[in-house]
C-alpha cells in the first residue's frame, strides 16, 4: 500500500539525532534555540518559541493574546479539530466562518458577517499549504494568528507566510513539512509575545505559581527539525513537481486541478481535488493500492452541531487528497498515476 503520507527522512536527519543523544543531553537547549533562530531568520520574525506540538503553539498564542472567557474567537468550519481545542483551552467561544471554495481557506466576506465586539482573535490556516487572502484578512484589523502547520515555505506577494499576523504558529509533526515526530513553534515580530509564551511553556523553578505548561519541546525533535529545515527548498520544489505531474494527468481526465491565485505561492502540503463520487474514487484507490483520504476528517460546524455552511459541506463531501510527499519513489508515482487512470477508465472519476 502507498500511504496517504510519509516523512522523508534521510542519513543527515539520523546522524542529528544521534548527536544528540551522544551528548547525553535531551531535553530543551541548544538545538531547541538554534531551531528557533533558524526558523524564525527564514521566515523574517525576529522572535520565536519552540513547543511540543502545533496544538501547545496554538494555545498559547491565544493566552498570550489575552482571548479567555466571553471572547469570541473566529476560525473556519474547514480545518482539523486541534482549532477548535486551542480556542476551548482558554475558554473562549468559537465562533465559526465557511470558507472558499476554490482555495478551500476562510472566506473574508464571511469573516465580516461574524464580527463581533467580543472577537479577540482570528485563527487563519494556509490549507494544504496554499497562503489564505492575507491581504483581506488583515483589513479586518483584528489580531491574527497565522497557522502555517500545513504550510511553511509558501509566500503571499513574495513575502513567507507566517510574517504576517501577530503571531503565527507551525508543527513538526511526523507527516508535516518539517518532521520531528512532534513539535510546534510560534513566531511573532512583538518580543512581548513571545517572552510571555516562553514563561508559559516551562513551570518549573518560578516563584509563583501562576498556571504554567510543559509544551517544551526535546533537543532530540529539534536537531530533526533544523536537519529536515536545511531541506525544505528541495522538498517543496518535488512537491510541485509531484503535483504539477497530478495537474496534467487530470487535466486530461477533465478534472479540475487545484487552483492557486495570484501572488500566492502553494507548496503543496495535500493536493486536493473535488470530485463527484468522492467516496468511490477513494475506495478504488484504496483497492489497487493507494491511500486516498478526505484531506480534513469532519468540519468544525458539525462538532458544534451548527448549520449553514454550505461551502465547507460541499466541499467535505467531494474533497480527496492524494498522495505528495517527496519520499515517493518514482515507481510509486507511476503506480498512482496508473491507479488514477484506472478508476478513471472504470467510471470513479468525475470532477465537479
Ligand atoms: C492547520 C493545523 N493547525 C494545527 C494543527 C495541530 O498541530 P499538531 O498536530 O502539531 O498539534 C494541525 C495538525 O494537523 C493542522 O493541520
Amino acid at each position: 500500500m502507498i500511504p496517504h503520507s510519509r516523512p522523508t527522512l534521510d542519513e543527515e536527519d539520523r546522524q542529528a539525532v544521534l548527536n544528540v543523544l551522544q551528548t547525553g543531553r535531551l531535553v530543551q537547549g541548544e538545538q531547541v534555540a538554534g531551531f528557533e533562530a533558524d526558523l524564525s531568520a527564514m521566515i523574517g520574525a525576529s522572535h520565536a518559541a519552540a513547543v511540543s506540538s502545533g496544538t501547545a503553539a496554538l494555545h498559547l498564542a491565544l493566552i498570550a493574546l489575552g482571548a479567555g472567557d466571553g471572547d469570541e474567537v473566529i476560525c473556519p468550519s474547514y480545518v482539523c479539530s486541534a482549532v477548535l481545542h486551542a480556542v476551548r483551552c482558554v475558554k473562549a467561544a468559537p465562533v465559526i466562518a465557511d470558507i472558499e471554495r476554490d482555495t478551500f481557506n476562510i472566506d473574508v466576506q464571511d469573516v465580516k458577517k461574524r464580527m463581533t465586539a467580543k472577537t479577540k482573535a482570528i485563527i487563519v490556516p494556509h490549507l494544504f499549504g496554499l497562503p489564505a487572502d492575507m491581504a483581506g484578512i488583515l483589513s479586518l484589523g483584528i489580531p491574527v494568528i497565522e497557522d502555517c502547520a500545513q504550510a511553511p515555505g509558501s509566500r503571499f506577494r513574495g513575502r513567507f507566510t507566517g510574517s504576517f499576523g501577530r503571531i503565527s504558529i507551525f508543527s513538526f509533526y511526523a507527516t508535516k513539512v518539517i518532521a520531528a515526530g512532534e513539535g510546534g513553534m510560534l513566531l511573532s515580530s512583538d518580543s512581548g509575545l513571545i517572552e510571555k509564551i516562553r514563561d508559559l511553556r516551562d513551570y518549573d523553578e518560578r516563584d509563583d505559581d501562576a498556571l504554567r505548561y510543559n509544551y517544551k519541546m526535546t533537543d532530540m525533535q529539534a536537531a530533526l527539525g533544523r536537519s529536515q529545515l536545511r531541506k525544505i527548498d528541495g522538498f517543496i520544489k518535488r512537491r510541485r513537481e509531484i503535483a504539477g505531474h497530478y495537474d496534467l494527468i487530470l487535466q486530461k481526465a477533465g478534472i479540475p486541478i487545484p487552483v492557486t491565485p495570484p501572488e500566492r505561492e502553494h507548496i503543496y502540503y495535500r493536493y486536493v481535488i473535488l470530485l463527484d463520487q468522492a467516496e468511490m474514487f477513494i475506495e478504488a484507490m484504496n483497492q489497487s493500492g493507494v491511500a486516498c483520504r478526505r484531506p480534513v476528517f469532519k468540519p468544525l460546524h458539525r462538532y458544534l452541531g451548527l448549520s449553514g455552511y454550505s461551502v465547507t459541506d460541499d466541499v467535505w463531501k467531494r474533497a480527496v487528497s492524494i498522495p505528495i510527499y517527496p519520499s515517493l519513489t518514482e515507481r510509486e508515482l507511476f503506480d498512482i498515476t496508473e491507479s488514477i487512470k484506472k478508476t478513471g477508465d472504470s467510471g470513479g472519476l468525475r470532477g465537479c
